[in-house]
Parts: C-alpha cells; structure tokens; sequence
C-alpha cells in the first residue's frame, strides 16, 4: 500500500515501477540506415516549415549508435524499466512483406543490454512513426493498415516475446488521428476530419488485432495495454454553456478513446455530435477493440481548459489559457490534474491496473557554470505530480509504475529540439549525455521509493 511514514515522507509500495520513456523517432537518428524504409515523420520534418526550428529526427539522439552507452546512464541512475518505442519501418521498410533483419537485430541488442543491468523493458509498438509506404496507401484512413499493424505486432513479438513482457500497441491514438489529420500539425500533415475519425477508429481496431497477435505470438508472459493521452478538461466560467462545451470535448479527446477499449462502444452523445464524420464501423470491430488489457498506461501533461465557441465546426468548443496561472514552455501547469484523471479514470472505467508512462515538462534549462543542469521546475513538477500520484494510490487506485517523460531531451516533434524534457541533458553538437538535477532527484526517490513532497528542490551531492 502506499503509505506515509512519520517524517511525512510518501511511501511507494514495494514493488512500484519506476522508469523512464522515450520514442524511436525523438531518440534514434538513422533515420536512412541499416536498410529503414522513411517514415512519415521523416518525410514531415524534410518539407519547409513544418518544424519550428526547422529541424528534424534524421541524427536526434544518436540512439541507434549509442544506445549502449544510454544504457548506462539509465543503470547510473538506478532505473528499475525503461520505456521505448519500436519504428516500424526499421523492421518492415514498406510497411508490410519483406522484414529487415537489421532492424530487428538493433532492438534485439537493446533489449539485452538492458536486461544485462536489470533494466525490464516495456516495448511500445508505434509511437507514431508510420511507414511512408502504408501513408501512401492511405495510412491510418485506410482499413489495411490495421491489418498490417497486427502482422508488424506478430513479427516483433516472436522476435523479441522471449524477453520481453511488457508490451503496448499505441502510444495515444487521440494525438495521431486529431493532430495528424485533422489539425494537421503532426505528420502525415492532413486536415481531413473524416478521415481522422476513420483514422482513430483503424488505430483501436489495430490495437486490439495486435493485441491478440502478439499474445498468440508469445504466450504465457506477455501483459499487454495501451497508452493514452488523457487530460481533465474544465470549463472556463461556470455557466451552462461552457460547461456543455467542457462535455463535448472531453467526449472527443477523451471518452471516444476510452469507452471503445473498456466498454465496447462509443460515447453516445459524440456519436450524434460527429454524426456526419462518423467513422465506418464493421460487426466484430467493437468486440476485438474491447479485449480485455491488463494495463492502461496514463500520460499525463496538463488540462483543457474550454469555452463554448460557435465558430468551431460540430464540436462549438476551443481552449483558453487560463491567466494566472503557472505555465510551462509549452503549457499550463495544473497540480491536481493527475489525481482528477486517476480517480475518474477509476470510478468510470475500473481499469484492472495502471502505469503512468510518460509524465514531465518543458523548462528551459542548460549548463551552468560547473557543468551542472539546474532544473528546479522540473524536479518541482515530478515532485508535485508524484504526491498527487501518491494520493490517488491511497484513494485506492490501482497504479502500478511511472515512467518519466523523458530519459533524455529530444526531438519535441513539431517543437523540434526547443522545448527540453530531459532529465538527462543532451549537448546537440557533441552529443554528450549530463545528467541534470531532477534526474539527481529522480534517482534518489527511486532508491529510497519515496518522497518528501515539501522538500525545495535543492543541489544534489556529486554521487552520480
Ligand atoms: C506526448 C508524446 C511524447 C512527447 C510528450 C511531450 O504526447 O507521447 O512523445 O512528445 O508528449
């Protein structure tokens, strides 16, 4: 149970996850080696203007060549899991037919590297990096690519389900249909709505069909979920309108990605509100989209916060950003927005257990002096949403790890290198890894699985 002790210090149970996440596009490179076919993130980055900074995910990381030595940074800060993506082209560059032996050989290596320093692996299928050739067929808008998805899960499984148990098909299929096509913001860049919603639904489908192949392909340990991207959305003045616009939204970003996987349908009252862009479903989608998960992963970032807007087409809502508030580089800072999500999350779905696998922050932060990172918002930030975490535990909710998001900075997609969500700080033009202090602090909390959620964040001594 999670629990306190005297000194008012929060207890983590025994056994409770702690990690770290990244993706293969925001960390590897290579983005043309070995024998990967492009994706469409590669192909997004390389037209004009489509990245703030104008860069992309071709070199990121250096992952692919480096992996070895992340590897022991990760063990140098005593992570118990590690969450990571697979790209899908660097196994099947087309997507489909011919597998690259190569590709399959790099995850193979990384994963005994990190089983060799106690490092559990919990493998994510797609994290957003589509082979250019199936977006060409249609990508996600098109039924095919669910099909081809459960064949890439099988291929991958067989390979790698001897090692590895954790798995997750999709990293937030809201984020891929909404910002992908219809926002356009994300690769593969459409602004389509009907065939987002076409896209949600082949995402969900696929995530159950390859659900079922991976269990067929590695029986007997395999636990499977899938991550969603979820915030609490609130309305912004307490009338009766903004309070239905609040409804609305959240129907779409959030109950339309969950009702399908835990209670077999969509939300009634989206379906009539999409009704014109309502995606095609066919008899048997509902049942192989609600097969039983054994973990729901949670990411975490920040709320919505929404008003009744006629000039938005069907959905008559848009944000705001509350003034006053605390904000990050890139959003608002909400504290009790994890605890609302997990409580809920709790009461209207019962998931059997959870993981928080990605929750951090974008502060602008960089090298002092001494070659130190002071990154005291961060180590804030992971502080506060750790007690809120601590405090749905206790309420009885079901969660089992947290990964934080992220091992180390990144290629921020349409943000490009940006916005920093590290705790480990990566020197672009060297490539050099620094540790900051919230992963100092993160190492800490993680040795002695607990925290004092008053302590200020302060200079942690030279151990590490
Ligand atoms: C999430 C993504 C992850 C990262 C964080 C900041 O939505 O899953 O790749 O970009 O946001």
């Amino acid at each position: 149970m999670a629990g306190h002790d005297n000194e008012g210090l929060l207890r983590f149970p025994d056994g409770f996850v702690w990690g770290a996440a990244t993706a293969a596009y925001q960390i590897e490179g290579a983005w043309n080696e070995d024998g990967k076919g492009p994706s469409t993130w590669d192909t997004f980055c390389h037209k004009p203007r489509k990245i703030l900074d104008g860069s992309s995910g071709d070199v990121a990381c250096d992952h692919y060549h480096r992996y070895q030595e992340d590897v022991e940074v990760m063990a140098e800060l005593g992570l118990p899991a590690y969450r990571f993506s697979i790209s899908w082209p660097r196994i099947l560059p087309q997507g489909r037919g011919a597998v690259n032996a190569a590709g399959l050989d790099f995850y193979d290596r990384l994963v005994d590297a990190l089983l060799a320093k106690q490092i559990e692996p919990y493998l994510t299928l797609y994290h957003w990096d589509l082979p250019q050739a199936l977006e060409d067929l249609g990508g996600w808008a098109s039924r095919d690519t669910a099909q081809y998805f459960a064949e890439y899960a099988r291929i991958v499984a067989e390979r790698l389900g001897d090692r590895v148990t954790h798995w997750i098909t999709h990293n937030e299929p809201v984020v891929v249909s909404l910002l992908g096509y219809f926002m356009g913001e994300y690769a593969p860049g459409e602004q389509n709505p009907t065939a987002a919603f076409q896209a949600a639904h082949h995402l969900l489908l696929s995530h159950g069909w390859a659900a079922e192949a991976a269990r067929a392909a590695s029986p007997g340990t395999t636990e499977i979920g899938i991550v969603q991207h979820l915030r609490p959305v609130h309305p912004a003045t307490d009338t009766d309108e903004d309070r239905q616009a609040a409804s609305r939204y959240d129907g779409v970003v959030n109950r339309f990605f969950l009702d399908p996987i835990f209670l077999g349908r969509y939300p009634e009252d989206t379906v009539a509100l999409l009704e014109i862009i309502m995606p095609e479903i066919e008899d048997g989608d509902m049942k192989a989209i609600s097969t039983p998960i054994d973990f729901l992963g949670v990411n975490y970032y920040t709320r919505f916060v929404v008003r009744h807007d006629p000039s938005m087409m069907l959905i008559e809502a848009s944000e705001v950003q509350p003034p006053d508030s605390e904000y990050s580089q890139l959003w608002e800072i909400y504290k009790p927005g994890l605890y609302e999500m997990l409580t809920r999350l709790h009461s209207d779905y019962k998931p059997k257990r959870i993981l928080i696998t990605e929750n951090g922050i974008p502060v602008p932060d960089g090298l002092d002096l001494d070659g130190r990172v002071r990154d005291y918002r961060r180590t804030a930030y992971l502080r506060d949403n750790l007690a809120q975490l601590h405090r749905a535990m206790a309420g009885g909710v079901p969660v089992e790890g947290y990964f934080v998001w992220s091992l180390l900075d990144n290629f921020e997609w349409s943000h490009g290198y940006q916005a920093r969500f590290g705790i480990v700080y990566l020197d672009y033009e060297t490539q050099k890894r620094i540790i900051k202090e919230s992963g100092r602090w993160y190492a800490q909390v993680i040795q002695q699985n607990s925290l004092d959620p008053t302590a200020v964040p302060v200079l942690v001594p030279s151990r590490l």
